[in-house]
């Protein structure tokens, strides 16, 4: 029994190889383009283990994904490769685009040539597992209920338009070709090994650097956080016992403005590394919002809870407490991310954010 992971060097897809192979123990096959955003330091626990077979390739490549898929005989795929950061998907959606829409359509294409070539027990025991996003559904207004599984779809940014178009894919290739399909849709993840232009990693890394703490116009913005963790262990639970066809939104119930996470970071850091200088809170600094900036995501959980017994292990102070410590302890992780790569983004996304009016 083998699984094939996309997007397996990137933060959810590597946290999410680890706890397989720990939690589950079934080889992976793992496809990444390694691009700047995939990291294969994060995976190197499982160098020298035979159930970890990494494959440098590009989701595109419907030849490669379908040789794969024929000589490792997976039962399931699991899909989290994409570009996965708005701001990056303003400066130049084309990759978001390639990646996240024709990328999953070759991903589908593959797999149902693959499907429809298993025996009847393997064909009806195939799953194909779709990671998506909670931006799908646009911005919530203040007071409205979370999104549930019926929201309609309204995504406000290249790359949640571009996620939105992949789930529509996976939904129409169940409802046609009758691949035996699942997705989840996430709130913001957190934890270990995420890569630093995310809002959490960034104000850590800025804040250790005594560097400005980019909170984009008024910082009331509200993201639902979830520890990359629970969000794994959301998926296996899909993997296990999620029904065919359906959707399932995953989220912590931690609805929390920006402002109040990165007072929360300072807040953590002033105890476990304090700073001569003063608070780490001092660095905060208001730059101009983002384009098009969706003000609320919240994500109603209460299928999958009910459903399929699925609860988060962690609360978000138990949470961001592991995570500050996690880079507090991973200097050399850190170290190595912050590549030429990673130096050209912070300059293009931030150069020309003057001070809000
Ligand atoms: P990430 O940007 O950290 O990692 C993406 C990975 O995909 C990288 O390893 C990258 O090299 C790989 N990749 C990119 N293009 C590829 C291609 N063409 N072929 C093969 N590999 C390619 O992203 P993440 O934060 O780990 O997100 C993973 C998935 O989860 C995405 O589908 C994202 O939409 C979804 N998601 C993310 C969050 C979040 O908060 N980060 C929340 C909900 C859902
Ligand atoms: P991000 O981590 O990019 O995730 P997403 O946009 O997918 O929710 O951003 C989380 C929130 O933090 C979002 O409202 C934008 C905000 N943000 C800042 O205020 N400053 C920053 O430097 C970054 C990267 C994000």
């Amino acid at each position: 029994m083998t699984i094939l992971v996309t997007g397996g060097a990137g933060f959810i897809g590597a946290n999410f190889v680890l706890d397989w192979i720990e939690n589950v123990g079934e080889p992976v096959v793992n496809v990444d383009a390694l691009t700047y955003a995939g990291n294969l330091r994060t995976l190197m626990s499982l160098d020298c283990d035979p159930r970890h077979i990494f494959v440098h390739g590009d989701i595109c490549d419907g030849a490669l994904l379908g040789s794969l898929m024929v000589r490792h005989k997976p039962r399931a795929v699991v899909h989290f490769a994409a570009e996965s950061h708005v701001d990056r998907s303003i400066h130049g959606p084309a990759e978001f685009i390639r990646t996240n829409v024709t990328g999953t359509f070759s991903l589908l294409e593959s797999a149902r040539a693959y499907w429809q070539g298993l025996d009847a027990i393997s064909k009806e025991k195939f799953r194909f597992h779709h990671v998506s996003t909670d931006e799908v559904y646009g911005s919530l207004l203040s007071g409205e209920p979370p999104f549930a599984e019926t929201r309609v779809y309204e995504p406000n940014s290249p790359y949640s338009a571009s996620k939105a178009a992949s789930d529509h894919l996976v939904r129409a290739w169940h409802h046609t070709y009758g691949l035996p399909t699942t997705i989840s849709n996430c709130s913001n993840n957190y934890g270990p090994y995420h890569f630093p232009e995310k809002l959490i990693p960034l104000m850590i890394i800025n804040a250790l650097a005594g560097k400005p703490l980019p909170v984009y116009g008024d910082g009331q913005q509200i993201r639902d956080w979830l520890y990359v963790a629970d969000h794994c262990s959301a998926i296996r639970a899909v993997l296990a016992e999620g029904k065919v066809g359906e959707v399932y939104n995953v989220g912590g119930w931690n609805e929390k403005p920006n402002l109040d996470i990165v007072n929360t970071i300072c807040a953590l850091l002033d105890e476990l590394r304090p700073d001569a200088a003063g608070s780490y809170s001092r660095l905060i600094t208001y730059v101009q919002d983002r384009p098009g900036h969706d003000r609320r995501y919240a994500i109603d959980a209460r299928k999958i809870e009910r459903e399929l017994g699925w609860r988060p292990a962690e609360t978000f102070e138990t949470g961001i407490h592991k995570t500050v410590r996690w880079y507090l302890d991973n200097q050399e992780w850190v170290d190595n991310v912050q590549s030429g790569a990673y130096r050209d983004w912070m300059a293009k996304n931030y150069a020309d954010r003057t001070a809000p009016p």
